[in-house]
């Protein structure tokens, strides 16, 4: 089958496209096999790429997360059925033309979601769920920032805080991204580069009570300057490529957190929570109010350029690798 490929970790450029790779098989009860029609591409593959992430997996390898597809084959232990319409994620496989997926990572999609949406939906959403709904706390009516808020990850957080009823800061880099997050529904703007003094204009000195973070870098400190009391900083990545540190007595000086999200390290030995997030999450995913946006489609062949986008910070929401011919990639 038609693969991307990784035999060395040389970054992106380093990445081979071939139809010699072998279609996976399932081996386990709790495993079905999906026709992938189209992949999400995330900030991790960038990295994993250059052997620079947590996980190595053994050379060479299949690269790829996110895919949406239709299954074609179920284990015994399955809760899904052949013809079924899903998107799912796991550490590897999905740029490709078939994917191997979990049973509790591959998840029914409604039919009003195209391939397309469904194949940028698991990791975001399900990561920014676990972030606001079980890491923060996050309650109606509370105001949330949200650093890199045209990136995949805090645009996921931005729509879930409006839907759990936030106020909803956005920081962003760029005009256009101003622009970007302004259409999704933020209720406020800021820039990066001072983003601590529009926080403490737009809340009157008080601060906000969570801070979403997918950057890390030098502006951590400034994101403990901005919360109020009993505030929560989420540390969720480190886009900026900096590890910040904590001078932890700014912690008890105003009684605030700094909590840590890793969703995928949550998920492990624990069968029904993505399930579960999935059942929380459908309804609005249905309703089309959980919606990642699309910053472009590109043929699976053009898996390089898809992570060097990622890679020069040039995307707002999603890139989606289309697998299956019939889906036209954009633009051209
Ligand atoms: N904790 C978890 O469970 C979990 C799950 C998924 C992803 N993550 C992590 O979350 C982070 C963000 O992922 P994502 O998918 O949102 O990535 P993304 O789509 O590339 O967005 C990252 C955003 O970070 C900002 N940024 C600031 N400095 C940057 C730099 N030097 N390079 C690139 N971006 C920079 C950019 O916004 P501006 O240009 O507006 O500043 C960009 O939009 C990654 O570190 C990823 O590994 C964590």
């Amino acid at each position: 089958m038609r693969a991307v490929t990784v035999t060395r970790l040389d970054g992106p450029s380093a990445l081979e496209v071939t139809d010699t790779v072998p279609r996976p098989t399932i081996n386990a009860d709790d495993e079905v096999l999906v026709r992938v029609h189209a992949a999400g591409v995330t900030f991790p593959e960038v990295l994993i790429s250059r052997g620079e992430y947590q996980s190595r997996p053994e050379l060479p390898f299949t690269l790829g997360a996110e895919f949406a597809g239709e299954v074609v084959e179920v284990g015994r232990a399955s809760r899904l059925a052949v013809g079924d319409r899903v998107a799912g994620i796991g550490p590897t496989g999905a740029f490709a033309e078939y994917v191997v997926g979990v049973d509790e990572r591959t998840l029914p999609m409604p039919n009003s979601v195209d391939f397309v949406h469904a194949a940028a939906m698991p990791m975001n959403l399900l990561t920014a769920d676990f972030a606001l709904h079980e890491r923060g706390r996050l309650q109606s009516g509370e105001t949330v920032l949200v650093h890199g808020a045209a990136g995949g990850l805090g645009y996921a957080s931005m729509q879930i805080a409006l839907a759990m009823g936030a106020r909803v800061i956005a920081v962003v880099s760029s005009a256009a991204k101003a622009e970007t997050v302004r259409a999704a529904g933020a209720h406020e703007v800021l820039f990066a580069s001072d983003f601590l003094e529009g926080v403490i204009e737009l809340t009157g000195g008080r601060g906000v009570d969570v801070v979403v973070d997918p950057v890390g870098g030098d502006r951590f400190t400034d994101s403990l300057r901005a919360l109020a009391k009993y505030g929560r900083v989420l540390v969720l990545g480190f886009a900026g490529r900096s590890i910040p540190t904590v001078k932890v007595n700014r912690l008890l000086l105003n009684n605030i957190s700094v909590v840590g999200v890793g969703w995928g390290a949550a998920t492990r030995g624990d069968k029904r929570m993505v399930i579960n997030q999935w059942n929380r999450l459908f309804p609005s995913i249905e309703a089309g109010l959980l919606t990642p946006r699309i910053d472009r489609t590109l043929a699976l062949d053009r898996v390089q350029e898809a992570l060097e986008l990622i890679d020069s910070r040039a995307v707002q929401g999603k890139v989606v690798l289309t697998v299956d011919p019939q889906l036209v990639a954009s633009p051209a």
